[in-house]
């Protein structure tokens, strides 16, 4: 079956965006962070053309937003996007399915369908409700302290306990490549 992947950018301190919304934080993307994206996860760069992971994109309004304000309805066109809101106009673009039904149901029903991995791009609200049909993590750990901002997920205390299935040290950048699955598989 298809897995959710949680694919994100996150300092060390666990936080995805600045208090509003911003990510400049994280600095420009290094060459070697940019180099393994392409490589491994192009998909996730806006325009791309091959896919080798997803072929799907879930984002909660917060962060589909940036891109509205850039004049951007359209952000990920080469994947199915899905965008979860109460309060954006169902017809914002044909090639962006607004979803405002429960994300938890509608994740089950969709790892039934066939096709590639889902790729969760965030935020931390839809992180949070989702916590618990995520399959895998990607977390590219920037050796960054926020000190406050969005967290990974917005979830309440709950510990869980994951796998580790691969750490990559990318290079000058200190930018660490995690990912962990479930610890019963
Ligand atoms: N570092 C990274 O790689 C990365 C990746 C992605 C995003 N981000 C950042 O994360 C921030 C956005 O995160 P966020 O936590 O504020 O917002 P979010 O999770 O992106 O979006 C939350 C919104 O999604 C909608 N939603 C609908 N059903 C929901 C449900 N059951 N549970 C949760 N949300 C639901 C609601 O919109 P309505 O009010 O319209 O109903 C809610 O306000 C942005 O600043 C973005 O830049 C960072």
């Amino acid at each position: 079956m298809r897995k959710l992947v949680y694919y994100v950018a996150s300092s060390l301190d666990g936080f995805i965006a600045a208090p509003d919304g911003s990510w400049d934080f994280f600095g420009p993307v290094h060459d070697d962070l940019g180099a393994f994206i392409t490589d491994r996860y192009p998909e996730t760069l806006p325009g791309a053309r091959e896919k080798r992971v997803f072929d799907t994109v879930l984002m909660g309004r917060g962060t589909y937003e940036p891109a509205l304000k850039a004049g951007v309805t359209s952000p990920y066109a080469h994947l199915d996007q899905y965008v979860f809101s109460s309060t954006i106009d169902p017809g914002i673009d044909p090639a962006v399915t607004v979803e405002t039904g429960d994300p938890v149901a509608f994740v089950r029903e969709l790892k039934q369908r066939p096709g590639r991995d889902i790729w969760l791009c965030g935020g931390g609200a839809l992180a949070a409700t989702l916590r618990d049909e995520i399959d895998e993590f990607v977390i590219k750990l920037n050796p960054v302290l926020a000190g406050n901002g969005i967290r990974l997920t917005t979830s309440p205390y709950d510990p869980r306990r994951l796998t580790l299935l691969e750490a990559t040290p990318l290079g000058a950048s200190g930018v660490v490549l995690l990912r962990y699955g479930l610890a019963d598989g």
